[in-house]
C-alpha cells in the first residue's frame, strides 16, 4: 500500500533577508561597488544582491585581519580566545533555525539536511575548537605553538556554512585572524554569520567576509599580506592556487574532488547496504566532494543490490527543498546542472545504460532525477570524472583484490566506502586503499574530530582534529 503525503513546508518568515549586502571589513557592513544577484535555485528567485570585491576591498579586509592579528587576537590567552569561540557556537545554536532556512533558500537543499546535518555540525565545529584554544600545547604539536597570521580562506557552495566553520573555527582556535570568501552562489549564510560575529563581539577585524567571484578569490590568493591559504572546491583550481603559492612562504591547504568508490563484498548486509549506498551518492544532491559516486558491486550479489537499490529509489522525494519530507532538493546553479547533464550524455554516448525512477521534477529551477548507470567500465568518463550530482555510476568485481584496482584507479583520493560482515576484510581492505576517510558499513559521517582530507589529486593536508589544527600552526609538519 502506498499513500501520499500532505506538504509540510518549513516557514521562511524566521529569515529577514536584507535587499542588498555590502562586505563585512573590521567589524562593520561596508558597502561594496559593484553586485551580482544570489537566487534561490530551487525557484529562480532573487533573494538578494551582494556585492562583488575588488583590490581595494580585499585590501582592507587585508589590513583589518593584519590589525587584529598583531594588536589583539595573538595577545590574547587560548582561554579568552575559547570563551569567543563558545560564544559564537551557541548563538549559532540559538539561530539555527533562521541558518537553516536561510541555507535551504539559498542553495537549494532540503531544510532536513541543512537542520539536521550542517547546522549542528557547524556549530559542533566552534564547540569542539573552543576546547581546543586553551589547550594547545597538549596538543602533541610542540610545546609553545604559534599561529601562523592571516589566513585567506575560499570556501565553495555545496555545504556553505559548513564549510566556514571547517574553517574558521580551528583558524581562530590557533590565534589566526581570517579573511573568507563564500561560493558566489550561496553568499548568504555566510554573511549571517557575520552578524553573529557582532553579536558574540568578537573583537573587530578577527573575521572579515567578502563576498565576490573567482576574481576575488584570487585577489586573496595572490595577496602578499596572507600567511595562510584554504581551499575548498574544484580540482581545476586548487592546481591554480598550488601554482600561485608554490613561490611565495604562504602556508597552503587544499580540499578538492573526489570520485570515491562505495565496495560492497558478497557477504555485506544488503539492505543496510542500498540505506548507504542511496546516503553516499543521493545526500545533498551528490553535490559531496566524498560521494560514494562509483558503486563497486561484487558480481553474484549485483543483481540483488541493484534491484533492491531500484526499489528504495522508487521511494526518494525529490522537489521543494523546504518541504521537510523532501529527500533531494534542486542542483545548485544552472552551470552546475548543465556539467551534470553533458556528463550524464558521455554516459550513454559510451554505452552506459541509464535508469531514473520515475518522479516529477518541478518546472521552475534546477533539477535533475536520481540516476543510476550500470555497464560501466574504468574507461567511461562517469567513472573517470567527477560528476557532483545525483548520478551513480555501477561497476562490478569478481575478487575483493580486482575491487582494490578498480578503486584505486583513480587520480583522486579522498574517500571509500566497504560493506562487508567480516572485519578481517574490512581492514585489509581500508590498508589497501589509497583514501584518506574510509568509512565501514556507513557513509558520509561527519565528525569535528575526525581529520579529513585526500591522497592525490584530492587535495593537501587535513581538516578536523588534531591534524587540522596542525595547518594553522608554525612549523608543524601538515601531513
Ligand atoms: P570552483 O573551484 O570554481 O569554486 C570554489 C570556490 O573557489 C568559489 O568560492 C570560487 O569563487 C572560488 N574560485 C574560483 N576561481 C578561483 C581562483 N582562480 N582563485 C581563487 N578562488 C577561486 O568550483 P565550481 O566552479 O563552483 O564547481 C566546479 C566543479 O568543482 C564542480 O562541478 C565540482 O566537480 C567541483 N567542486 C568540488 C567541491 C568540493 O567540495 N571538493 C566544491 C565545489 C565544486
Ligand atoms: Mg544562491
Amino acid at each position: 500500500m502506498s499513500f501520499e503525503y500532505a506538504p509540510a513546508p518549513e516557514s521562511r518568515a524566521v529569515v529577514s533577508i536584507k535587499p542588498k549586502y555590502g562586505h563585512f571589513i573590521g567589524g562593520k557592513f561596508v558597502a561594496g561597488s559593484k553586485h551580482f544577484p544570489t537566487i534561490n535555485p530551487a525557484t529562480e528567485e532573487v533573494l538578494s544582491q551582494v556585492a562583488l570585491a575588488g583590490k581595494a576591498e580585499v585590501d582592507a579586509a587585508v589590513k583589518a585581519a593584519r590589525k587584529a592579528y598583531t594588536a589583539t587576537w595573538s595577545k590574547m590567552s587560548g582561554k579568552e580566545r575559547g570563551k569567543y569561540l563558545y560564544r559564537i557556537a551557541r548563538i549559532m545554536q540559538e539561530r539555527a533555525r533562521e541558518f537553516a532556512v536561510l541555507e535551504t533558500l539559498d542553495n537549494g537543499k532540503p531544510i532536513r539536511e541543512s537542520r539536521d546535518t550542517d547546522i549542528p555540525l557547524a556549530a559542533a565545529h566552534f564547540f569542539y575548537h573552543a576546547g581546543w584554544a586553551d589547550k594547545l600545547e597538549y596538543a602533541g604539536l610542540g610545546t609553545s605553538p604559534k599561529p601562523l597570521g592571516v589566513a585567506g580562506q575560499i570556501i565553495p557552495w555545496n555545504f556553505p556554512l559548513l564549510m566556514l566553520a571547517w574553517k574558521v573555527a580551528p583558524a581562530l582556535a590557533a590565534g589566526n585572524t581570517v579573511v573568507l570568501k563564500p561560493a558566489e552562489s550561496t553568499p548568504l549564510t555566510a554573511l549571517l554569520f557575520a552578524e553573529v560575529c557582532q553579536q558574540a563581539e568578537l573583537p573587530a577585524g578577527v573575521v572579515n567576509i567578502l563576498t565576490g567571484d573567482g576574481s576575488t578569490g584570487a585577489l586573496i590568493v595572490n595577496h602578499p599580506g596572507i600567511d595562510k591559504i584554504a581551499f575548498t572546491g574544484s580540482t581545476e583550481v586548487g592546481k591554480i592556487i598550488a601554482r600561485a603559492v608554490a613561490p611565495t612562504k604562504k602556508s597552503v591547504t587544499l580540499e578538492l574532488g573526489g570520485k570515491a568508490a562505495n565496495i560492497v563484498f558478497d557477504d555485506a548486509p544488503i539492505d543496510e547496504t542500498v540505506e548507504g549506498i542511496v546516503n553516499g551518492i543521493f545526500f545533498n544532491q551528490g553535490h559531496v566532494c566524498c560521494a560514494g559516486s562509483r558503486l563497486l558491486l561484487q558480481e553474484n550479489v549485483a543483481e540483488e543490490v541493484l534491484h533492491k537499490l531500484k526499489s528504495r529509489m522508487e521511494k526518494i522525494r525529490v522537489g521543494d527543498p523546504m518541504d521537510k519530507n523532501t529527500d533531494v532538493g534542486a542542483i545548485n546553479s544552472k552551470e552546475q546542472l548543465g556539467k551534470i547533464i553533458e556528463l550524464a550524455a558521455a554516459g550513454d554516448a559510451e554505452g552506459a545504460e541509464r535508469w531514473s525512477p520515475a518522479c516529477e521534477l518541478p518546472g521552475k529551477g534546477f533539477w535533475f532525477a536520481p540516476t543510476i548507470f550500470t555497464g560501466v567500465t574504468q574507461a567511461h568518463r562517469i567513472a573517470r570524472e567527477e560528476i557532483f550530482g545525483p548520478v551513480l555510476s555501477v561497476l562490478t568485481f569478481r575478487t575483493p583484490q580486482e575491487a582494490i584496482e578498480k578503486a584505486n584507479n583513480t587520480p583522486f583520493g579522498l574517500s571509500a566506502g566497504i560493506w562487508s560482515e567480516k572485519g578481517s576484510r574490512t581492514l585489509w581492505a581500508s590498508q589497501q586503499l589509497r583514501a584518506g576517510v574510509i568509512w565501514a558499513n556507513t557513509f558520509n559521517k561527519f565528525d569535528p574530530t575526525s581529520p579529513f582530507g585526500g591522497y592525490k589529486e584530492s587535495g593537501w593536508g587535513r581538516e578536523g582534529g588534531r591534524h587540522g589544527l596542525s595547518a594553522y600552526l608554525k612549523g608543524v609538519s601538515h601531513e
